[in-house]
């Protein structure tokens, strides 16, 4: 049976905390998209097709006629950020797009203000600017976020909104016992417990605020067990961790290839330069720590090393982050593979991957900002693993290992839309065509 979709009528702000790269060229990118500037190649929201029914029916209608997602010409953004440059200028500063597309959109661009952050140098050691707000602790931090939330709506007459943490990686924090419950997060908010960050208190204003989240960074943020009680609480869907871009979806394609085939790996060594802000925040060891977390799981998961001991119990499984200024955004993910085959004879893959880190991840966000309104107009609330596509470190219900492979992923993703339209899921199973 179909599930009750509420319909995708008036205005959506998406909203950004941290307006730096991801954050410019994703808001640039829609714009041009509208402006018919360029396309949204990347976005499954945009450019996807999904398969109903059995092969001989020939129904593949896009994702975007076949569940009711706002278009883009209904979104409307804004964000927070330490620094007070409007998009114009800080996409202009980020150097990811071209001058003269900017320039063709300068006048919407400008217009844009990211309004005062929530900000702590102890969570990003390496950034301080002008752009913060003073108060005297993290509970009242969260409610001027929600005030800001409710005149953004406001402002620009939107109906809903939905929050998508850009900003930079935080350091590295586990949970501790201030996140258990709601009460004790609440407590801790209102002591300024340093075990909080600043994207938690974004996470939390979010959902008192009644609009779905989602954290493209690794650090922690919303997952953990006081944030989910609150948006069991309030019906909000949230998602993270970490956009999937670069060399962790190379590794989330390839890496199921080999399990498939039964080819054994002896060690995976992944480095990177790279010169913009992000690189600038990762060279910070703490703010790394999270990072080489959130990478190093993928491998494990997809791999299985208790279940295939003699081909992927000896990893030697390395990422390394360099943060080197003249390449700007633009990345170079270097990875020398060393597999075996059969009666263990070694051979070597290299990957060279000149890639865009923002390009890469821009589209992610608008398909987030899409989905998670989608999730909230279906009434789906806590963890929406249906996304972990677009996360290199899913979240998952507690005890739940993640999902990595990127086809298992994008399976997943499209048997939820089709449950929620009530089509028949997809197996592949096949044997009713040979009867
Ligand atoms: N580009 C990618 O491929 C990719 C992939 C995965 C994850 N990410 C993550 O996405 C985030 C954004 O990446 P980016 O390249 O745009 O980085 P960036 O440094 O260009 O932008 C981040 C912005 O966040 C701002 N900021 C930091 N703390 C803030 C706070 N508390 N409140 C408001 N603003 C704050 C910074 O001032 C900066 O402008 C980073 O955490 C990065 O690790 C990016």
């Amino acid at each position: 049976m179909a599930t009750k979709i509420a319909p995708a009528e008036g205005k959506l702000g998406v909203l950004l905390p941290g307006m730096g790269a991801v954050a410019t060229t994703f808001i640039a990118g829609v714009e041009a998209v509208k402006a018919g500037l360029g396309k949204p190649f990347g976005s499954l929201t945009q450019l996807g097709t999904i398969r109903l029914g059995k092969r001989t029916e020939n129904r593949s209608p896009t994702i975007r006629e076949f569940v009711p997602l706002a278009p883009i010409e209904n979104l409307v953004f804004g964000g927070w950020d330490i620094f007070e440059d409007d998009v114009f200028t800080a996409a202009s500063k980020a150097g990811v797009l071209e001058k003269e597309l900017l320039g063709q959109l300068r006048d919407k661009l400008g217009s844009i203000r990211p309004m005062p952050a929530v900000f702590d140098q102890k969570y990003v050691k390496k950034l301080s600017g002008p752009n913060v707000k003073k108060n005297k602790n993290w509970m009242e931090h969260a409610e001027a976020l929600v005030d800001d939330i409710h005149s953004f709506k406001k402002r620009n007459g939107c109906d809903r909104a939905v929050m998508v943490w850009c900003g930079s990686t935080e350091v590295y924090l586990e949970g501790s016992d201030v996140h258990q419950s709601l009460d004790k997060f609440e407590k801790g908010m209102r002591e300024n417990d340093p075990n909080i960050a600043p994207s938690m208190i974004y996470a939390y204003a979010a959902m008192q605020a009644g609009i779905p989240y989602a954290n493209g960074a690794p650090n922690l943020s919303a997952d953990f067990p006081a944030l989910l009680e609150l948006a069991n609480k309030k019906g909000m869907p949230v998602c993270g961790k970490d956009f999937k871009t670069g060399q962790t979806l190379m590794k989330t394609i390839l890496a199921p290839g080999f399990k498939a085939r039964l080819i054994g790996v002896a060690g995976w060594y992944s480095t990177n330069i790279l010169g913009n802000r992000d690189g600038e925040v990762l060279d910070d060891p703490e703010s790394f720590k999270s990072k080489e977390v959130s990478k190093l799981g993928v491998l494990d998961y997809i791999l299985q090393p208790q279940l295939y001991p003699d081909l992927y119990g000896n990893i030697h499984h390395v990422v390394r982050i360099n943060y080197y200024p003249p390449r700007g955004d633009n990345k170079e993910g270097w990875d020398n593979i060393d597999i075996f085959g059969w009666l263990g004879y070694p051979m070597q893959i290299k990957i060279d991957f000149l890639c865009r880190d923002s390009i890469l991840a821009a589209p992610i966000v608008l398909d987030l900002a899409l989905f998670l309104d989608l999730a909230q107009r279906c009434g789906m609330k806590g963890i929406q693993e249906w996304l972990s596509f677009y996360f290199k470190s899913p979240m998952t219900a507690p005890g739940l290992y993640p999902e990595h492979d990127l086809f298992i992923q994008l399976m997943k993703l499209k048997n939820t839309l089709r449950h929620l339209r009530g089509e028949e899921l997809i197996t592949h199973l096949g044997l009713e065509y040979y009867d």
